[in-house]
């Protein structure tokens, strides 16, 4: 490593991260522990989930930040399989939990949890921290986070790890055969261009500032497909112009969702979609593909009574019109039974969503959004 000084956020990251590891990590191994082997072994289908993003995939790297973007408390996790809060912005599991699990792999565990033996990194890491953004600055006013990035250069140093510690053709192998999931850009809206952070929204129009989130994302994977990954489901920003917070800001009545921010995501998505398919004819052997969970998360509001959910627009648990106001703190603030919501807090859905979504990006279950193959394509073995 090199030691050439550190800007104070970077050094507060060090301090606690270093200095109180055990301090951090004792809770989440005793809870981790039971989940670590799968009850049944079946041979996993791909050696390894690696995943890269934001609070929709975080599974604990924020609670090791100082950060108010934590979900580390009560009710968080009151209906994951231990029954307790790991990190996860969601009552139970988020997308990559369900996946793994398809795959045949155990829960992905933080990046930063980890003491850094390679039998830790061999079935995948997950680098995800909530409040991170594509952009550097995006998410900055909740503290530290590990932005797309700081994580993108632990997947490097991931990979040299994996170099000495299995030789060079091992770990070129098990890049190329392992999944990576990227999930991020949701708060390079919600808390940045939206929020015009240093005047954003005079210097770039919609279109050019989702230009730049996608030639940013397009980098990134031209870097991974030099680490000799070759299977990514980069995984699109949902709705969030419908999530309870911006149902409570921007006023809505009747529950109407926030027009202006979900056209741009749209438009995101249309790009994002593009550039995949370009990246895929460019890279040899690329298995790139996009998932867009805009698509898949409209799909459950309009059939909301086949899925079972009752209400559409309100957070589980909240405060004010939507439970939108603030964000979810303690037990008290959420409802009974969250499985028939389809917004957990202001900003995640339930687990009952991540479900559905798990599944379309699987096999496109209930609807098909990954664009041009699903997960069970990349994975299953050409007969
Ligand atoms: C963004 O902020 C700048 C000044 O900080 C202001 O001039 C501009 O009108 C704001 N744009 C929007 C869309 O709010
Ligand atoms: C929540 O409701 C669903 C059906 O709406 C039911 O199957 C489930 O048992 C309930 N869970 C709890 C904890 O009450
Ligand atoms: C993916 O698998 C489905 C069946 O699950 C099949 O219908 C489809 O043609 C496959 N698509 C590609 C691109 O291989």
């Amino acid at each position: 490593m090199k030691m050439a000084p550190m800007p104070l956020p970077l050094f507060f990251f060090f301090f606690f991260v270093f200095l109180f590891p055990s301090l951090f990590s004792l809770q989440e191994n005793s809870q981790l522990s039971e989940l670590t082997t799968p009850p049944s072994l079946p041979s996993p289908l791909a050696p390894a989930l690696f995943v890269i993003g934001d609070s929709t995939v975080d599974s604990g790297t924020n609670n090791h930040l100082l950060t108010l973007a934590r979900a580390d408390h009560p009710p968080y996790g009151r209906d994951f399989d231990t029954g307790r809060p790991t990190g996860r912005f969601s009552n139970g599991r988020v997308v990559v939990d369900y996946l793994a699990l398809r795959l045949g792999l155990p829960f992905v565990r933080p990046y930063l949890g980890l003491n850094g033996k390679v039998e830790e990194l061999v079935q995948g890491v997950n680098y995800a921290s909530a409040g991170a953004g594509v952009i550097f600055a995006s998410g900055s006013n909740l503290g530290m986070h590990l932005s797309l990035k700081r994580q993108m250069q632990q997947v490097s140093d991931t990979y040299e790890r994996l170099e000495l510690g299995l030789g060079e053709v091992a770990a070129a192998d098990l890049f190329t055969k392992s999944v990576f999931y990227i999930s991020i850009g949701t708060n390079d809206f919600t808390h940045y261009y939206f929020r015009n952070t240093t005047n954003i929204r005079s210097l770039y129009l919609p279109w050019e500032f989702n230009q730049l989130l996608v030639e940013t994302i397009q980098h990134e994977l031209k870097n991974l497909y030099n680490l000799n990954v070759r299977k990514v489901i980069i995984m699109g920003v949902a709705p969030i112009g419908c999530s309870p917070h911006y149902l409570w800001e921007y006023n809505s009545v009747y529950g109407e969702c926030v027009e202006q921010i979900n056209n741009m995501i749209v438009q995101l998505n249309f790009a994002m979609t593009y550039m995949v398919h370009k990246l895929n004819m460019e890279l040899d052997g690329a298995m790139f593909t996009f998932c867009d969970a805009f698509e898949g998360s409209l799909d459950i509001l309009r059939n909301r009574d086949r899925y079972g959910f009752v209400s559409t627009t309100d957070a589980c648990c909240g405060m004010g019109k939507y439970g939108g106001m603030i964000m979810c703190l303690f037990p008290e603030m959420a409802c009974k039974n969250a499985t028939n919501h389809v917004w957990w807090d202001q900003y995640h859905p339930t687990d009952a969503v991540n479900r559905i979504l798990a599944d379309n990006v699987w096999s496109g279950k209930h609807a098909e959004m990954c664009y041009p193959m699903n997960l069970q394509n990349m994975t299953t073995p050409k007969t």
